[in-house]
């Protein structure tokens, strides 16, 4: 077994629980948009670009990828929701099936300024799809793909970061609290 690292406290899913995960929640899109033309997997930058490139490589149907890019106030501390866009996608996704990826669902501030902004754009359909949820009392957004539900703990790798580090790790792993500050 390979040294965690010193930020690291444990790992909470292994590499291989991951891709078993990725490969079932592909296999259920897949067979959900069976009769679709296409469907639209839109990014959430940047933490979801790992996921979102394993996920798709899974798809045996047509799909097209893009990515947007938003910035939150107050993720810790005083949480303001406010949420601001900086990359939009390139193209319009009317008339299209939509599915944002996100590699986590938090307090939900996100994904609800991303599903109703998206909304907004007339698509088909639109879905969401989360690698890792954590536990929350109430999300004012569905979530209709999950891969894992986690404990309130701050989680990095597989596209998850701390301050940039430990972004490519092929697991995900919980971050010491005197490492990240929050008790
Ligand atoms: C993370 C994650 C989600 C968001 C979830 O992004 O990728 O987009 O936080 O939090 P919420 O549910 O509380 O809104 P982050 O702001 O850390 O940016 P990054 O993906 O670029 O690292």
């Amino acid at each position: 077994m390979t040294n965690l690292h010193p930020d690291l406290a444990r790992i909470i899913l292994s590499e291989g629980e991951i891709q078993e995960r990725v490969k079932a929640l592909a296999a259920q899109i897949s067979s959900d948009y069976a009769n679709a033309e296409r469907v639209y997997l839109i990014g959430i930058l940047k933490g979801a670009f790992i996921f979102l490139a394993d996920l798709c490589r899974h798809l045996t149907i047509p799909h097209v990828v893009d990515f947007m890019s938003v910035s939150s106030y107050g993720k810790s501390g005083v949480v303001s929701g406010a949420v601001r866009l900086m990359l939009d996608l390139r193209d319009p996704i009317q008339n299209e099936h939509v599915i944002i990826v996100e590699d986590i669902v938090d307090k939900g501030h996100t994904l609800n300024y991303l599903y109703h902004t998206l909304q907004g754009r007339s698509p088909t359909s639109l879905r969401t799809c989360t690698l890792l949820q954590k536990k929350r009392d109430k999300l004012d957004v569905p979530i209709d793909y999950l891969g894992f539900m986690i404990p309130d703990v701050w989680v990095v790798g597989y596209g998850l970061d701390y301050a940039d580090k430990h972004r490519t790790l092929p697991f995900v792993a919980e971050l010491k609290r005197e490492v990240s500050g929050i008790s």
